[in-house]
């Protein structure tokens, strides 16, 4: 479903001040987004460009983009997931730059742009995976440290859920599922205790799935054992991967030359795909690295924001 609306809000909007102040922060509590110094460096965005956040999430990349864009420039916030966006559009009120939300998948932004009459994306942003909003609300079912229905979409209209798969799948196509997209070392095992598992009753909740993984695999160092399959599950059911090829393509699409483009990935499967993009779009000659290799975020920031850890952000500018 598409969702278009624009709000256009004048004042004095100042990105911080939203950000640690007002009414929606108590909706979110302790939302930072990640590192935020080094993608506004990167991305550099200049009074009156048009900006694509192609992961808007609770907003927090987009309250410092708004302010940097000025009341000549542009903001379209895309979320596939409607409740992120519906929080985002009241955080993200008081920009002062024209602001669009849209809720699809961003591998749709040059369609969606062009319906929006906006010509192309000077400045785009995607901070992939979930947000700490999905993560921490129960009933999405995304965490196994708090007992919900075993959902995982982050769109909610449609397509098999985590539920569904755990339940009919073979366990061999659960095996190949978590060694694939959870680089897990014990698939075999997990995927065994869940055929067994759900032998007399279906597995419905991220507890029972929890549980299972406890009894099938060893907890090695801090990791919980269902951390990488939780990944897995999460990374199928929304597709994750193909998304990010379909995105990048639809963002090379809408780049004008100077245009500039930032991913921040949170794991290597995610990593090594933009990595690959990014270089052959330099071997074809379309753009430059603006950054020579990948950022992390400082041991600072991590100590306040541990879900920024596993954090890696590349760059590349449009050539031509
Ligand atoms: C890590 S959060 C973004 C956080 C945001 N940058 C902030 O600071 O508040 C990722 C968000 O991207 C959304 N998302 C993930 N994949 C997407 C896709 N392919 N298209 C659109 N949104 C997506 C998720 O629903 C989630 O809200």
């Amino acid at each position: 479903m598409v969702q278009l609306a624009e709000s256009r809000a004048g004042g004095q909007a100042d990105g911080t001040g939203i950000f640690t102040g007002g009414r929606m922060d108590a909706a979110v509590p302790g939302h930072l987004p990640v590192m935020p110094a080094e993608v506004m460096d990167v991305l550099a965005p200049r009074p009156g460009d048009t900006a694509v956040d192609g992961t808007t999430g609770l907003g927090g990349h987009s309250l410092l983009l708004g302010p940097a864009l000025g009341g000549g420039g542009r903001l379209v916030c895309f979320d596939r997931d409607a409740q992120a966006l519906a929080l985002a559009r009241f955080r993200l009120a008081q920009l002062p730059c024209r602001t669009n939300f849209v809720n699809m998948p961003f591998e749709f932004m040059d369609r969606e742009l062009r319906r929006l009459g906006v010509a192309g994306a000077d400045r785009i942003l995607l901070d992939l995976g979930v947000s700490s909003l999905q993560l921490d609300s129960p009933e999405r079912g995304f965490s196994f440290m708090r007992d919900g229905p075993l959902d995982m979409r982050m769109s909610r209209d449609g397509g098999p859920t985590a539920r569904d798969i755990v339940n009919a799948w073979p366990e061999e196509r659960l095996r190949l599922l978590f060694s694939e997209l959870g680089e897990e070392r014990f698939s075999r095992r997990l995927a065994k205790c869940i055929v067994e598992g759900r032998a007399g009753r279906p597995i419905e909740t991220t507890g029972e799935l929890s549980e299972l993984a406890l009894r099938a695999a060893p907890r090695l160092g801090r990791a919980h054992p269902a951390t990488r399959m939780f990944q897995a599950l999460r990374m199928y059911v929304n597709d994750e991967l193909g998304c990010i090829s379909r995105g990048l393509a639809a963002a090379g699409r809408v780049l004008p030359p100077g245009g500039r483009l930032a991913v921040l990935t949170f794991h290597s499967l995610e990593d090594r795909l933009v990595k690959r993009i990014f270089k052959r779009w330099l071997e074809m000659g379309l753009v430059e690295m603006v950054l020579s290799g990948a950022t992390v975020p400082s041991r600072d920031e991590i100590r306040g924001n541990p879900r920024a850890r596993s954090a890696k952000l590349r760059a590349v500018e449009r050539l031509n």
